[in-house]
C-alpha cells in the first residue's frame, strides 16, 4: 500500500511516499526559514501562500524520485492538527482534494503522533511498548506508548515547551530564527557553570516540566551587563545543559517509573547533540536503549506522517474518500485513540 504523506502545520512543506512492503520511498522538505527570518518568527499567512506554491512542484519531485505516478498511491495522509489553521488548511486541501479526484481514502492525521512514530522509520526501529520524550517547539511531553494509537500522558511542560524555550532564549541573546539550532551551535563555543542556571523542577518528584522560569533567569543574567562574546556562549551553553539535564532526568524517570527500557526520542529538539550525549549516558546506567529518528526525520517532514497513515489504515481505521474535512489548530494528543 503506497501512502503520500503531507505535512503543511507550520514553516516546513513535506511530501513523502511510504509503501507499507517497501518502506519510504522518497521524502522532501522545503524549509520556509528564509523567508521568515527578517520578521525574527514565523508569519502565518506567508507561511499558507508558501505551502500553495511548494505542494504540486514537492509533489512531482516525490513521484518521480520513488519512480511512481499519482495514480500508484493508494491513500493520503496529511496533518490535521495542531499547528496553524491556515497553514493546516492548504495542506488538508489539498490532500482531500487530490484523494477525492483519484478515488482514494484520505486520513487526517496528529502532527505529534507522526513524530512520535518516526523512529519506527529508522533501521533498528524500537518496539512496543515504549516511553516517547516529545520534543519540539509547541510540545515538550513524556508519553506512554503500548501500540501504534495507545498513548498517555504521563507528564508535560506546565509552560513553555522545551523549543520554545531554546527559541525565545536564542532570541534574548541576539541569535536569529529558528532559535534553538542557532543557540546550539553558540552553545558548543562555551563553559556551562561560569553563570549558574536553575534546573526547574528537576527535584519535583513527577514528571511535570518547566521552561519559563529559565528563560527569564538568562533575561536577568543578559541585562545585568552588556555580556562580551565569550560570556553569551558561556551563558547559552548553562541553558543548554539547564534544559537538557532536566529533560534527561525526567525521560529516565518516565521508564523506570514503568519499568521500561526502550526510550524514544522524537521531535525538533531531539537533533540537540547535548541531550542525545546526555540521554545515552544516563539510559547506559539503567539499562535503558534509546531510539532516536534519523536526524532529518527529527524536524518537521512528511515522512513522519506518511508512516503514520499508513499504520493507522492498517489497523483497520476508516478512511474518509475525500470530501468534507475540517482542521484541528488545538488537537490534544490524547484525544487520538485507535
Ligand atoms: O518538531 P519541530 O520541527 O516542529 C514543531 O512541531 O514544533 O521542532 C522545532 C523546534 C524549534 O523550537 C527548534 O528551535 C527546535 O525544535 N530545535 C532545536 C534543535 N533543532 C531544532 N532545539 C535545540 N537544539 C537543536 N539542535
Ligand atoms: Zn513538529
Amino acid at each position: 500500500m503506497l501512502t503520500l504523506g503531507i505535512e503543511s502545520s507550520c514553516d516546513e512543506t513535506g511530501l513523502a511516499l511510504y509503501d507499507t512492503a517497501r518502506g519510504l520511498l522518497s521524502h522532501a522538505v522545503h524549509s520556509q526559514v528564509a523567508m521568515h527570518e527578517e520578521y525574527g518568527g514565523v508569519v502565518p499567512e506567508l507561511a499558507s501562500r508558501d505551502h500553495i506554491r511548494r505542494l504540486i512542484p514537492l509533489l512531482r519531485g516525490v513521484l518521480e524520485t520513488a519512480g511512481v505516478v499519482r495514480t500508484d498511491i493508494d491513500a493520503i495522509a496529511y496533518t490535521a492538527g495542531p499547528g496553524l489553521a491556515g497553514a493546516l488548511l492548504v495542506g488538508a486541501s489539498f490532500a482531500e482534494s487530490l484523494a477525492l479526484a483519484l478515488g482514494i481514502p484520505a486520513l487526517p492525521v496528529h502532527h505529534l503522533e507522526g513524530h512520535l512514530l518516526s523512529p519506527l522509520l529508522s533501521s533498528e526501529p524500537p518496539e512496543f511498548p515504549f516511553v516517547a520524550l516529545l520534543v519540539s517547539g509547541g510540545h515538550t511531553q513524556l508519553m506512554h506508548v503500548a501500540r501504534v494509537g495507545a498513548y498517555e500522558l504521563m507528564g508535560e511542560s506546565l509552560d513553555d515547551a522545551a523549543g520554545e524555550a531554546f527559541d525565545k532564549t536564542a532570541k534574548l541573546l541576539g541569535l536569529g530564527y529558528p532559535g534553538g539550532p542557532a543557540l546550539a551551535r553558540l552553545a558548543e563555543d562555551g563553559h556551562p557553570g561560569r553563570f549558574k542556571l536553575p534546573r526547574p523542577m528537576l527535584h519535583s518528584g513527577d514528571l511535570m516540566l518547566s521552561f519559563s522560569g529559565l528563560k527569564t533567569a538568562v533575561l536577568t543574567a543578559a541585562r545585568e551587563r552588556e555580556l562580551t562574546a565569550a560570556e553569551r556562549a558561556d551563558l547559552a551553553a548553562e541553558f543548554q545543559e539547564a534544559v537538557t539535564e532536566v529533560l534527561a532526568a525526567k525521560a529516565i524517570s518516565a521508564c523506570r517509573q514503568r519499568r521500561l527500557f526502550t526510550l524514544v526520542v522524537a521531535g525538533g529538539v531531539g537533533a540537540n547533540r547535548r541531550l542525545r550525549t546526555r540521554l545515552d549516558e544516563m539510559a547506559a546506567r539503567h539499562d535503558i536503549r534509546v531510539f532516536y529518528p534519523e536526524l532529518e526525520l527529527c524536524t518537521d517532514n512528511g515522512a513522519m506522517i506518511a508512516f503514520c497513515g499508513a499504520q493507522r489504515l492498517l489497523q483497520g481505521e476508516p478512511a474518509k474518500g475525500g470530501g468534507a474535512f475540517a482542521v484541528r489548530p488545538r488537537w490534544p494528543l490524547s484525544e487520538v485513540v485507535g
